[in-house]
């Protein structure tokens, strides 16, 4: 049977509506797409063309869907969220970090108020439930005279997708809210959580800074005080994770003993 209140124009319209009577700061303008190539291009095409900061758009589908480090993002259509909201920062661009990392914290939070279930971030941004990919943000950002014109917070989260549904290249390492519980979750009422979330952490970053965002991200965490292994560039680092700071850059010790400041990579935890 279809769920009519599942991810369409009405029920997106109606978290817009909820949003803007809270005068809210994210998801006041939302818009439902059913196919799109990546929700990232029309968010950063909006968002050029001088969108509210806050402004959502959904997709059903994507044709090319896309991850961190030019991965693909596996993105079926009626199954999954696939979503991207433009922020407008008043960051300094060499710290924009930060907002990667509170949209790693607002997920995390969102996707265990959705299901019973258990999630991890690994730095920087991968949420994990049991040692498999639950969910992803690619933040891609646009830079002008020195300062942050627009960041698009690009979301996905597997729902319902089943376990014969997941393509073999991530089978052994993705997993969905569905395969965690045996439960199907209403979309529109995932994206609501997840909404409310970004806009409850956003808030907390402008009023409060960064630190509230950077502990609450190391008592998710599944990456600190283990040993990883980080491809960054063309380098491979092996150590500790010690700790992430203020901007959320991971600070490592080396088997050397020094410590080394990683702006972005790949971490495999070792042990
Ligand atoms: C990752 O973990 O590699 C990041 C995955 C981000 C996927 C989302 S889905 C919505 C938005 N549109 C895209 O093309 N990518 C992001």
């Amino acid at each position: 049977m279809t769920d009519t209140t599942d991810l369409s124009i009405k029920s997106i319209e109606a978290i817009g509506q909820f949003f803007k009577i809270r005068k809210a700061k994210i998801a006041q303008n939302i818009f439902f797409i059913s196919e799109t190539d990546s929700t990232n291009d029309i968010a950063s095409a909006y968002a050029q063309s001088g969108c509210p900061e806050g402004t959502v758009i959904i997709a059903d589908r994507q044709l090319k869907g896309r991850g961190r480090l030019g991965r693909k993002w596996f993105s079926p259509p009626g199954k999954n969220i696939y979503m991207s909201i433009v922020l407008r920062p008043e960051v300094p661009p060499q710290h924009s970090t930060i907002i990667t990392i509170m949209a790693s914290v607002a997920v995390a939070i969102a996707a265990m108020q959705i299901s019973r279930i258990n999630a991890r971030i690994k730095w920087p941004n991968d949420i994990m439930v049991s040692g498999k990919k639950l969910a992803g943000i690619l933040s891609e950002i646009r830079i002008e005279n020195n300062k942050i014109l627009y960041v698009v917070i690009g979301v996905g989260i597997n729902i319902n997708t089943a376990p014969d549904e997941m393509p073999d290249e991530i089978k052994k390492t993705s997993t969905s809210l569905y395969m965690e519980t045996a439960e199907t979750i209403n979309r529109a009422s995932a994206a609501m959580f997840i909404l409310e979330e970004m806009n409850k952490w956003y808030n907390q970053l402008n009023n409060s800074g960064n630190a509230p965002i950077i502990r609450r991200w190391t008592k998710l965490s599944t990456t600190i005080g283990k040993t990883i292994r980080v491809a960054s560039g063309a380098h491979v680092f092996e150590g500790t994770a010690e700790a992430i700071d203020n901007d959320g850059f991971l600070l490592m010790r080396l088997i050397d003993g020094s410590l080394k400041k990683i702006s972005s990579g790949d971490v495999t935890v070792i042990q």
